[in-house]
């Protein structure tokens, strides 16, 4: 039986593109898009329900493609330190940064870990998130990076959204292993990779590679066990420095390399041609007070699709909004409106390995959507601040409406 989703405007994001249809239908069944275009065209089929979206703009449901929403704690004692002076790299160099997080992490328990982590989530949920990815990384043993996992897993068991798990165990040197970075890799590898993916708990790794966490050879090493192990990568590259990871991450065909503020040239040429998406991460630029922008206008040179995300951690990004994040990556990076909403649908899909089922309104893909109580797509990114009244489809199923509609 079929669902018939009428009276709305529809920006389907095919292909990235706005692809306006100003009287829109959408026609869904179960959890599934059937069809979607001009009302008055649908095909004739028996439809059981018919669901008056009353004007509003629908888009594909947000997905959020990079957070840290699992951690135990907060930073604002570090945030006010940064006020004074302190850079990032000094905090860290004085046991605080990650390391200050892996020991309030630690001393955390899943269920306390599950508590504060699905606050932060339902602010995402509540903004028309309906796919996310949450990393693991500051446990840096293997039992609390199992913790982190498990939350991450119990999140997705518990909330109607799709949650991709990464191990990011490769983030910083747990305090046993100072001055012992390979030894911790060859961990990493050898024990701890393999047995969180037996153990069912992951969908990607992820590594640091940066002057302060690892380097393109040992990211190289976790990339390897991950191929052994058949599991996707990515990673956080060329946030502080040029250390051409991003390189790196196109040879291994990652999903996507995120952060680039000092992506080279030569670098975008290999993620074009290996299909690596960037995740450009206005949050951590903007709270770190960095002054160098990622390369937007070479990444649309070469044709590299860029996703947007909240980067959700307690450090560089304690951000609980993806629609700030488009406002940003507008008004910090210069992009468009139209790219900031694809970089949050199509590309962040696609970063997650998520775009057969989400990033677009298309037949064939998730009845996951949101019809928003605007006029245009650019308000997404316009407003600043605040709520804009909303219901969100998951699967077919309303599972938010703002109590303003
Ligand atoms: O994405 N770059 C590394 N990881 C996080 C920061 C983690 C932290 O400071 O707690 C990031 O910016
Ligand atoms: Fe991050």
């Amino acid at each position: 039986m079929y669902t018939r989703w009428h009276h709305c405007q529809i920006t389907t994001m095919a292909g990235g593109r706005y692809n306006l249809i100003p009287h829109g239908e959408l026609l869904s069944a179960g959890p599934q898009i059937v069809w979607v275009g001009e009302a008055g065209h649908a095909p004739d089929l028996p439809v059981s329900r018919r669901v008056d979206l009353q004007g509003r703009l629908v888009t594909p449901g947000l997905v959020d493609c990079h957070t840290h929403a699992v951690f135990g704690g907060h930073r604002g004692a570090e945030f006010e330190q940064r006020l004074q002076g302190a850079s990032y790299a000094d905090i860290a160099a004085a046991g605080g940064g990650i390391a200050s997080t892996v020991r309030a992490t630690r001393a955390a328990s899943e269920q306390q870990l599950l508590d504060c982590a699905l606050k932060r989530i339902n602010a995402l949920r509540q903004e028309g998130v309906v796919a996310l990815e949450i990393k693991s990384g500051y446990g840096l043993d293997l039992d609390s990076e199992r913790a982190m996992l498990r939350v991450i897993r119990r999140i997705a068991a518990l909330l109607p959204l799709t949650v991709r798990s990464t191990c990011l165990a490769a983030h910083a040197l747990p305090p046993e292993y100072q001055q012992r970075a390979d030894d911790w890799i060859d961990y990493v590898c050898r024990q701890l990779l393999p047995t969180l993916h037996r153990e069912g708990l992951v969908d990607a790794v992820d590594a640091f590679c940066e002057h302060l966490a690892f380097s393109p050879a040992q990211v190289a090493r976790v990339f390897d066990t991950a191929r052994e192990l058949g599991l996707p990568v990515k990673l956080h590259a060329e946030q502080l420095s040029r250390q051409h990871g991003a390189a790196l991450a196109a040879r291994y065909r990652a999903l996507s390399a995120d952060h680039l503020e000092y992506l080279c040239e030569e670098d975008i040429g290999l993620m074009a041609a290996q299909g690596t998406v960037a995740v450009l991460l206005p949050g951590a630029y903007y709270f770190l007070k960095e002054t160098q922008p990622p390369p937007l206008d070479l990444l649309r040179q070469y044709g590299v699709p860029v996703a947007i995300a909240t980067d959700m951690n307690p450090g560089t990004s304690p951000v609980l909004s993806l629609r700030l994040m488009m406002n940003m990556a507008c008004t910090l990076f210069g992009m468009t409106p139209e790219e900031a909403l694809a970089g949050v649908t199509l590309f962040a899909a696609r970063a997650l390995g998520l775009e057969e089922r989400y990033g677009s309104l298309e037949a064939g893909k998730e009845a996951s959507f949101v019809a928003w109580d605007i006029q245009h797509p650019a308000e997404l990114s316009y407003w600043l601040g605040g709520t804009l009244s909303k219901q969100v489809i998951y699967q077919g199923k309303e599972v938010y409406r703002d109590s303003t509609l």
